[in-house]
């Protein structure tokens, strides 16, 4: 079964626009129905042409747009398929027709030096919203065979975002047909995967990638309250550190236990040189990080990974296992926000710098993109380190990945 939606998907090929512009929430069924419409207007028009699939990265284009496509069923039973990995070329066939379908990353370096020196009859552009902008361009002044297409799809991001405001706002101007999906719009999700989907994503992430709207990243940060805080410590678990390093600027560290559903900060140790007038060395620091643990086996020290000097430190105590952690923002506070709003993360209400932090930690409402204020985000950074780097390799495997996990 197809939605009136996706049915639009499919007609756009026979219409008057030059482009389609799919945007909205995830799951809403716009990638799949648009590369097979895609790939159907190819090989209803035209034959040894190359054709652009184009991803974040070209991994993330194999793995979100190239492999499911060619798995279905719908597609090869009606086109013969010739996947040749290495040379990232989708070779696809039918009768006396044959077109090539080349793999492009928008993220990646060597992709986009590679399309300015081909020629597309079209190209699909997958999230193309986490793409540079000159490569979107570049891709668009390649199409020049006559009749050529582009097909663009995306989750919402800023409303300032370039890709909003010169081609979803602009879109008359250039010929766009634009549609916008929600969730209902898939007619294979059970209101049970919807339900499941919604528990993903809470504040302004619910809004994109949800309710499919492009708004700005405004107000406090975490949608953080009483349910977040506990007044019971677990007997026993998986002990783990996670720091925030700064000499003036405060440092923070965090231990964790996880017992195999919850993790929960049980004690902090915050220090402000500035406040206090006085500078630590790394080794007072690490004196501290001991009075924290106590006896206590902690399985890994997750460090800011800017702070190499303390991290060479700890290694050559040889106490205890360090890691530096992975710091990508955007997405290590998308999975914090989830994990405080399904209760995977709970703080001890000794926590207080923590709990002060939640109620003081802001997103830029001035940035053009999404950014928080760096100032009152030192616990927050360290939590978000443990989170981003060790939980969410322990919370069990959901059979979707969200959105800010595929790339
Ligand atoms: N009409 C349909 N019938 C059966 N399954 C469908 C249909 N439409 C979509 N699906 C399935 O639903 C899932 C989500 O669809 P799809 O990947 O196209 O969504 P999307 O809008 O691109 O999501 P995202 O924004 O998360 O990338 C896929 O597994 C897809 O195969
Ligand atoms: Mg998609």
């Amino acid at each position: 079964m197809i939605s009136e939606k996706q049915k639009k998907i499919l007609a756009f090929p026979y219409s008057k626009f030059d482009l389609i512009i799919c945007d909205g929430s995830v799951r809403s069924g716009k990638t799949s129905i648009m590369s097979v419409s895609f790939v159907n207007w190819a090989m209803e028009n035209y034959s040894n042409q190359l054709f652009g699939l184009c991803g974040k990265t070209v991994d993330s284009c194999w793995k979100n747009l190239v492999i499911p496509l060619t798995s279905m069923t719908y597609i090869h039973e009606r086109y013969s398929i010739k996947i040749k990995r290495a040379e990232k070329i989708v070779e696809i066939r039918n009768g006396e027709v044959t077109n090539y379908f080349e793999i492009f990353g928008g993220k990646d370096e060597g992709s986009a030096a590679l399309i300015q020196g081909r020629t597309f009859a079209g190209v699909l552009l997958d999230e193309v919203a986490l793409m540079p902008e000159s490569f979107v361009n570049q891709a668009l002044a390649r199409c020049s065979v006559e009749g050529a297409k582009m097909w663009f799809s995306c989750n919402p991001d800023n409303p300032q975002h370039w890709f909003y405001v010169n081609w979803i706002q602009n879109a008359k101007a250039r010929n766009a047909l634009h549609l916008h999906f929600t969730m209902r719009d898939n007619p294979s999700l059970s209101e049970k995967t919807l339900e499941r989907y919604e528990s993903m994503y809470s504040g302004v992430f619910y809004k994109r990638y949800i309710l499919g709207e492009w708004v700005a990243a405004e107000g406090l940060v975490y949608d953080f309250g009483e349910d977040n805080i506990t007044d019971d410590i677990p007997d026993s678990g998986e002990y783990a550190v996670s720091v925030d390093y700064g000499t003036l600027n405060p440092f923070a560290a965090c231990l964790w236990c996880w017992d195999g559903k919850t993790a929960t900060m049980i004690r902090e140790y915050y220090y402000s040189g500035r406040n206090e007038h006085a500078n630590k060395t790394d080794e007072e620091y690490y004196v501290e990080l001991g009075k924290l643990i106590g006896d206590l086996p902690v399985s890994a020290i997750v460090v800011d990974p800017s702070a190499a000097n303390f991290i060479e430190v700890i290694k050559r105590h040889g106490k205890y296992k360090v890691r530096k952690a992975v710091n990508d923002v955007i997405p290590g506070i998308a999975t914090v926000q989830r994990y405080l709003h399904d209760g995977t993360i709970k703080i001890h209400r000794s926590c207080k710098n923590c709990i002060r932090e939640f109620g003081l930690y802001r997103w830029d409402e001035k940035s053009n993109e999404d950014k928080p204020i760096k100032d009152s985000d030192h616990v927050l950074d360290s939590l978000r380190y443990y989170t981003f780097t060790l939980l969410r390799r322990k919370v069990g495997k959901e059979p979707y990945i969200p959105l800010y996990e595929r790339w």
